[in-house]
């Protein structure tokens, strides 16, 4: 059985949907820890109620004590390495990693990302989208599963789709939309990846 490794900061209605597909038989594998840079992301209940192994690893003792991030990062890729996964999911995780953990996992750390390749990079990427479909600037929006580089979502895309928005929609109406394709893909993109590694 494939192992996975899933990192999360918050809510985690994405993990949610991995462990949905893996407990149904959807998804073959095994997650074999959550991880959690924030010690109150409900993500973490949710991870303790299927019995999956969860740690926190808060980066705020490494920024109190002057320590400089890329040994986070590389305390980060200790901790996980030691669950031997043969892929990492960054499933709403908000830290941008560095090559000191990404250099340890070469084509092995997919990532979500609320809008499709090339567009709205960053945080709040639906509101953005959101914003420029009112000026006209886009007739749509998407998501994708891409390979993590240290460029903040970019990489080379393992899925991608196209999510409409209506001109009646809210800005609530258009992130229902997004996640619940976002619940599809990412389940849809492990499946494809873990077939290759
Ligand atoms: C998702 O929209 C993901 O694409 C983004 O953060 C959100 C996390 O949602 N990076 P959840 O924690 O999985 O509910």
């Amino acid at each position: 059985m494939k192992r996975l490794a899933i990192l999360i900061s918050g809510n985690g209605s994405n993990l949610q949907a991995i462990i949905d597909a893996v407990q149904a038989g959807r998804l073959q594998a095994r997650i074999a820890v959550v991880i959690s840079d924030r010690p109150d992301a409900y993500g973490l209940q949710r991870a303790e109620r299927a019995g999956i192994p969860t740690v926190t690893f808060p980066l705020k003792p490494y920024k109190k004590a002057g320590r400089p991030r890329e040994e986070y990062d590389a305390d980060l890729a200790g901790l996980v390495g030691a669950f031997a996964p043969d892929l990492i999911v960054l499933a709403g995780w908000m830290l941008i990693l560095s090559p000191a953990f990404l250099s340890h996992f070469p084509r092995q750390v997919l990532n979500l990302h609320p809008a499709l390749p090339g567009q709205f990079p960053g945080t709040r990427a639906i509101e953005r989208a959101y914003a420029a479909f009112q000026r006209g600037e886009i007739a749509h929006t998407g998501v994708m599963v891409h390979w993590t580089v240290p460029q903040i979502d970019a990489g080379p895309v393992v899925a991608s789709e196209t999510v409409p928005i209506h001109e009646r929609d809210s800005l609530e109406d258009l992130e229902a939309r997004i996640h619940a394709t976002e619940h599809r893909l990412i389940v849809r993109a492990i499946e494809m990846v873990l077939e290759a590694v």
